[in-house]
């Protein structure tokens, strides 16, 4: 099939985009000797899991379906995080996962008879309270009155028995740098429990497949840890494994008029990118430039009824037309695993564009899709 002959909307993932982006990590991977874990809160695109556990050591979740998914689709180490675990969840998850980070001592002692039997190897995570990202305090679990992560001070003198690892997660699209100011706080401020544990885990938001991201200082943090206290250490991130390896594609529905041409699309910002709005970011659009950059300008908005649906402002070299086809970039992260069918919005198709420029659908939904999560 080909590109023209999709339904819009579609999410394509560009497969040949992500085999690069997999080739950077497991040189990482070989040349640090730390291991990496697709966080699929980021990407959860499973058709492809084979594929990425052809280059990197498995996957972290969320919880008991993203654990279960990795356990059922993806080849490797299969670990969990979550704030707080019901003990139905737990024994499912000790029979599936073989790393679990708590948050609390609490949860901690609570499950304990439950993962003691049991192979997994149990962390904690903990809160350095060392910030290294501005603006967005809902992605900085290091802001004040966050629920993630212990404290230095809530933490015990030494780690409670049968506790191998640390695990923490402070940066949201970073690069090396702040890792290893955040590596270098840890060690002076939890350093007794560093030399006590097996594994560490230093959480997500590594933009390591970002043009211009600094590998060196990043496999030279790793070793310094491996070296140091003689552990395993592991990455989670989500972004850097499908970073800029998926589009939206959606038609133009409708122009109406209001200060300056407004596109109606068959894609909307609240339903299938929310993180525009939650964030907010404006995606890249491909062929367009900022709002005045070219001849003319447009607002991108979405046909539901929210008056904030709206994408951005963006200027084209020609004036869209009705039925035209935009291609929204880097749309493979945070937008399928984060869609809704607010407003009965049909959901995005999901398509595979192979290395060989052919695509494939891989999913399609309908209204089936939208009855069978109502009552
Ligand atoms: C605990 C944890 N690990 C990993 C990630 C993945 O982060 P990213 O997709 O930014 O790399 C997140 C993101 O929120 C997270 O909370």
């Amino acid at each position: 099939m080909n590109i023209k002959d999709l339904k819009t909307p579609v999410y394509v993932v560009d497969e040949k985009a992500i085999i690069r982006n997999l080739e950077i990590l497991k040189e990482v991977e070989k040349s640090s000797g730390c291991h990496i874990l697709l966080a699929q809160k980021a990407f959860s695109m499973f058709r492809i899991y084979p594929l990425i556990s052809q280059y990197i050591s498995g996957a972290t979740a969320s919880g008991l379906f993203e654990a279960r998914l990795a356990y059922e689709e993806m080849k490797g180490e299969n670990h969990v995080f979550c704030p707080a675990y019901t003990e139905e969840e737990m024994h499912e998850l000790c029979s599936i996962c073989d790393h679990m980070s708590f948050n609390s001592l609490r949860q901690l002692e609570l499950h304990r008879s439950i993962w003691e039997k049991s192979k997994v190897s149990v962390g904690l995570r903990i809160n350095p309270e060392f910030s290294t990202q501005e603006g967005h305090e809902i992605y900085d679990p290091c802001a004040p009155g966050s629920r993630l992560g212990i404290r230095e001070k809530d933490m015990p003198e030494h780690l409670p028995l049968g506790v191998e690892g640390i695990h923490f997660h402070t940066l949201c699209e970073q690069d090396a740098a702040p890792l290893a100011d955040t590596v270098a706080y840890v060690e002076e401020h939890f350093g007794t429990y560093l030399r006590e544990v097996k594994w560490i885990n230093l959480g997500g938001g590594h933009h390591i497949t970002r043009p211009g991201y600094d590998i060196e200082l990043l496999k030279k943090t790793i070793l310094h840890l491996k070296e140091t206290y003689d552990v395993e250490v592991y990455l989670e991130p989500g972004e850097a494994i499908a970073l800029n390896a998926g589009y939206l594609y959606t038609k133009v529905l409708d122009i109406v008029e209001n200060t300056l041409p407004i596109l109606i699309l068959d894609a909307s910002a609240a339903c299938h990118m929310p993180d525009v709005l939650e964030m907010p970011y404006r995606p890249p659009l491909r062929d367009a430039g900022e709002a005045g950059e070219k001849k003319y300008t447009c607002r991108l908005g979405a046909r539901t009824c929210l008056a904030g649906d709206v994408i951005g402002d963006y200027s084209f070299d020609r004036m869209p037309e009705i039925g035209d086809i935009l291609t929204f970039e880097d749309m493979a992260i945070y937008s399928m695993v984060k869609n809704n069918t607010f407003n009965g919005m049909p959901l995005p198709d999901i398509a595979l564009m192979h290395s060989d420029g052919s695509v494939e659908t891989v999913r399609s939904f309908d209204y089936e899709d939208f009855k069978n999560r109502l009552s």
